[in-house]
Formats: structure tokens, C-alpha cells, sequence
């Protein structure tokens, strides 16, 4: 299945760009292969639309923001967060016509990143109750494009059997290569899988959590949100937990924009964000490594990869989005 092919994919919301980053210039980005720009509007929210002018099909995303509107780098036409344009400097006298317009998409502010969705959306924007809880704190961790298909990302979370092999300098353990079962259960909007990482390397998370050997065994909760958004929650003995936000934003066939945060709850005395961000950015490129070297080509029908007992939660995940096709009269491409 190639994400591009499949225009269902276009009805759900994904992050593509931290709010933050939008404080200057306008910025490109290219979701399921469509070239979009971003913008912060007048009121200081971020706005979506094609990367192209109506007028001469200029990149408005070369252009720049003036109050809150996007103007063309060719000819200077402004235009709105609905699409609506506002300002032609050529036509000052007689008015602007009314067809002159950019298509504009649904765009939107939460976890401290813009989300858009460029069609109807049939979901909404993964809701994660701790990032509003006040003993928790949300930490940005990763903002960058893997050369990998985002299914293949949200299947690695849920795999159990790789740590043993994958995340050999930070908790793996090849004492324990075959691993503890998770609990599956389907929910409207995904999965949930629940857990005990069995697999973990006492010496190593002492070293790197700084934790007693006793305290590190982890208990795993994870939501899968369709299509490319997981919670990971990893609940430690002495009373931490640490939340994973991971979402895969699809860029083209290709290419995913890796979006991830973490939401703790301990405060920035006890763990430096900078701790917290170094160990899962270890984790994250040891599954990087891997998962870069992937086919981008996932498939769903279950003859064309071969399959283990600890691949459930991900053949649940591709059954899922198999029904999704089905449901929105698409078949795999
Ligand atoms: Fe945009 Fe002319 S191409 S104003
Ligand atoms: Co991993």
C-alpha cells in the first residue's frame, strides 16, 4: 500500500510543522504528496493552503506574511486564511474579483504543533488526557523526515520481539529474546495494547535511567490511532511514567515526518528535558537504522510478508486499515 494512492488518508489530521516555526516566514511542506504552505493568520493561528498562487502559480510559501494575510512573491496578491484574496496592489481602484482565490485546508493548533487535514476529517486530532493534566509536563522531542513508511513505524512500537535485537546500547536484552505477550483490543479509533516489556536489560537501564534494577521493568500501555499516531506509555515501579507521542506524518510514498513528544510525570529536577530527549533519541535511532531500511511498501494483504505471534498488534493495525479501504470503496494500491 502506498499512502499517496490511497486518498482516504487524506480525511485525518497529522502535525506538520511546530507552531513556534511559523513566528517568521512563512514555510512549505509537503503532505501525501501535496505542496502545502503554513502560516501564522492575524489572530496569530496557524493556516493552510495549496503552495501555488491563482494568479500565476507562483510558491506563496517564497512569499511573505502581511497582517496575518499570505503575499505572493511574484505580483504581491494577499490572501487570507479562508482563501479569500485581499489585496491586489495592481487593482487598487477597481476591486477585486471575486474568483480570485487559493484553495485553502483545515489547519490547527495542539501539542504545540500545527495540524492540518486536507479533506473532510473522519477523526479527530488524537486526544492524549495527560498533556492537560497539571502534574504532567510535555517535552517536544523529534521533529524530522525518516525515509520510511509510517505504518512500518506505528508496527515497530508494538513489536515486542525487536528490542532484543534493535536497542542493544540502551535496554535491550538478548537474555530475552522471546518476549511476553501483549493484550490486543480494538477501539474505534485504533488499537490498545497492554503489557509487560520482559526484554529489558537491567544494567543498561540502570545506567542510562539511573534507576535500580528492581524498578526497571516496564509496564506498557499503547494506543494506536488511525492511521499514524501512538501513544506509548511506559509506567515504571517507582511511580514515573513516561508518555510517547509518536506520529508518523506521511510526506509522500517515500518519506514520513517524524513528530514526537514526551509528557512526564516528574519534574524538570528530577530529569533535565535534555535527559529525557537524549535516551529516547538513542532508542530513536537505533530504530531508525532499521526501519529506514524497510520497503515503503506495506502491504495489507497478509501472503506477501511472513508473520511471527509477537507481529499481532501490527497485523490488527494493517486488518484495521484494510477495513478503513473498504469502508471508503478503496482497494490497496
Ligand atoms: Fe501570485 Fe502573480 S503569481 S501574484
Ligand atoms: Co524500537
Amino acid at each position: 500500500m502506498l499512502v499517496t494512492k490511497q486518498p482516504v488518508f487524506r480525511k485525518f489530521w497529522y502535525p506538520v510543522i511546530p507552531t513556534a516555526d511559523l513566528l517568521g516566514s512563512p514555510q512549505p511542506f509537503t503532505l501525501l504528496g501535496q505542496k502545502i504552505v503554513l502560516w501564522l493568520d492575524a489572530e496569530g493561528k496557524p493556516a493552510a493552503a495549496k503552495d501555488r498562487c491563482c494568479h500565476r502559480s507562483a510558491q506563496l510559501s517564497l512569499g511573505k506574511v502581511v497582517n496575518g494575510a499570505i503575499a505572493c512573491p511574484y505580483h504581491g496578491w494577499q490572501f487570507d486564511s479562508s482563501g479569500r484574496c485581499v489585496c491586489v496592489p495592481q487593482l487598487k481602484d477597481v476591486g477585486i474579483p471575486a474568483a480570485a482565490r487559493i484553495e485553502t485546508y483545515r489547519c490547527t493548533e495542539k501539542y504545540g504543533y500545527a495540524w492540518v487535514c486536507l479533506d473532510e476529517p473522519i477523526a479527530e486530532i488524537p486526544h492524549i488526557a495527560e498533556a492537560f493534566e497539571s502534574d504532567f509536563r510535555l517535552i517536544p522531542e523529534f521533529y524530522e523526515t525518516w525515509k520510511c513508511a509510517g505504518l512500518r513505524v506505528m508496527e515497530n512500537e508494538l513489536d515486542l520481539a525487536h528490542p532484543t535485537f534493535v536497542h542493544t546500547t540502551t535496554f535491550g536484552s538478548e537474555d530475552h529474546p522471546t518476549p511476553d505477550r501483549l493484550e490486543i483490543t480494538e477501539t474505534p479509533s485504533g488499537l490498545r495494547a497492554h503489557g509487560v516489556l520482559g526484554v529489558v536489560n537491567p544494567e543498561l537501564q540502570q545506567q542510562n535511567l539511573k534507576m535500580e534494577s528492581a524498578q526497571t521493568y516496564r509496564t506498557l500501555d499503547m494506543l494506536w490511532f488511525m492511521p499514524f499516531t501512538i501513544k506509548l506509555s511506559i509506567a515504571y515501579a517507582n511511580g514515573l511514567v513516561h508518555i510517547i507521542v509518536n506520529t508518523m506524518t506521511p510526506i509522500d510514498d517515500l518519506t514520513s515526518q517524524m513528530v514526537q513528544f514526551c509528557i512526564r510525570n516528574d519534574t524538570e529536577q528530577d530529569t533535565p528535558s535534555a535527559d529525557a530527549i537524549a535516551f529516547d533519541r538513542a532508542v530513536t535511532l537505533e530504530d531508525k537504522r532499521i526501519l529506514e531500511s524497510t520497503d515503503c511498501d506495506v502491504p495489507l494483504a497478509p501472503n506477501r510478508e511472513q508473520h511471527m505471534f509477537t507481529d499481532k498488534p501490527g497485523l490488527t493495525i494493517r486488518k484495521k486499515i484494510a477495513e478503513l479501504l473498504k469502508a471508503h470503496g478503496e482497494t490497496e494500491q
